[in-house]
């Protein structure tokens, strides 16, 4: 049965997109089953995967014109359900049905034991899709930079996450949060991690792998493809295995938490 983990921050640019796709990719080089969904209307998970305008994508899962298993696109790493540009008129669609917030639990049941780890890369907002990736989500992961102030929204994601575990995902925890574009020495890397420390909720909940700045990362995605294929042996390749090595560990399958 598949581990859903939703890959969240309401900001912009925090490193979504790039967990998404090479944590994905970790996971597929220890030959675990991966499924990631792009849940945001920049398409930019799909396009890092060459997917432009795909004749199926999530907006018609969501709205129930195509099924899951049509839409999934089988690549050979991993497996995608890409995005489309006009996916915030999907969105607005379904914005009014009853029980709106549980589509993609819903969507996901038929698939849930074809894969080990299904993905979800959020937009940068907590509306009505990234609350449909929370309520179908085990784990939701937090990217954070470190050149700015991202942290400073850390509360309202945890409020937010909070809710939707009361109300409708009881199941639902925080695996951690992920500091990526990560420069150890800098005062405002530590400043930030010194915030995060002196956070009673949050203290416990960082990842001692961090994903240090890479130029690879950022090239990758424009020659379609994921850190491993490349440049295997950049930081950026070792940054994102000992994440996945890390996160197994920690809630490897059969590990989770009561
Ligand atoms: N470790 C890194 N080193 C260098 N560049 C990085 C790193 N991580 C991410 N980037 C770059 O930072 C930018 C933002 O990253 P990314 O697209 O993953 O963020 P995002 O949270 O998905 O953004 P959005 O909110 O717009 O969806 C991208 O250009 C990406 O290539
Ligand atoms: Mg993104």
């Amino acid at each position: 049965m598949a581990t859903i983990i939703s890959i969240i921050n309401y900001k912009g640019g925090t490193g979504k997109t790039t967990t998404a796709l090479n944590f994905g990719a970790a996971l597929a080089k220890k030959r675990k089953k991966v499924l990631l969904l792009d849940f945001d209307s920049q398409c930019n998970l799909s396009l890092s995967k060459g997917l432009k305008s795909p004749e199926k994508h999530i907006g018609l899962v969501l709205s129930k014109k195509a099924t899951i298993e049509e839409s999934i696109f089988k690549l050979d790493t991993f497996s995608i359900v890409p995005s489309v540009e006009n996916l915030l008129d999907y969105e607005f669609a379904i914005s009014n049905e009853p029980g709106r917030e549980f589509i993609a639990r819903e969507f996901l049941q038929p698939v849930k034991d074809k894969f080990d780890y299904i993905l979800i890369d959020c937009p940068p907002s907590l509306g009505l899709l990234s609350i449909n990736s929370l309520v179908a989500a085990d784990y939701f992961i937090v990217p954070m930079q470190t050149e700015n102030f991202a942290f400073i929204g850390l509360d309202n994601i945890m409020t937010a996450t909070q809710k939707v575990k009361d109300r409708m995902n009881p199941d639902l925890q925080i695996a951690g949060i992920l500091l990526v574009k990560f420069q150890y020495r800098t005062k405002f890397s530590q400043a930030v991690i010194s915030n995060i420390l002196s956070n009673e909720a949050l203290k416990d909940k960082l990842f001692d792998a961090y994903i240090r700045q890479d130029i690879s990362l950022m090239e990758s995605p424009a020659f379609g493809q994921t850190i491993f294929e490349y440049a295997p042996k950049s930081r950026g390749a070792k940054d994102f295995s000992a994440f996945a090595n890390e996160f197994l560990k920690k809630h490897g399958q059969g590990k989770k938490e009561a």
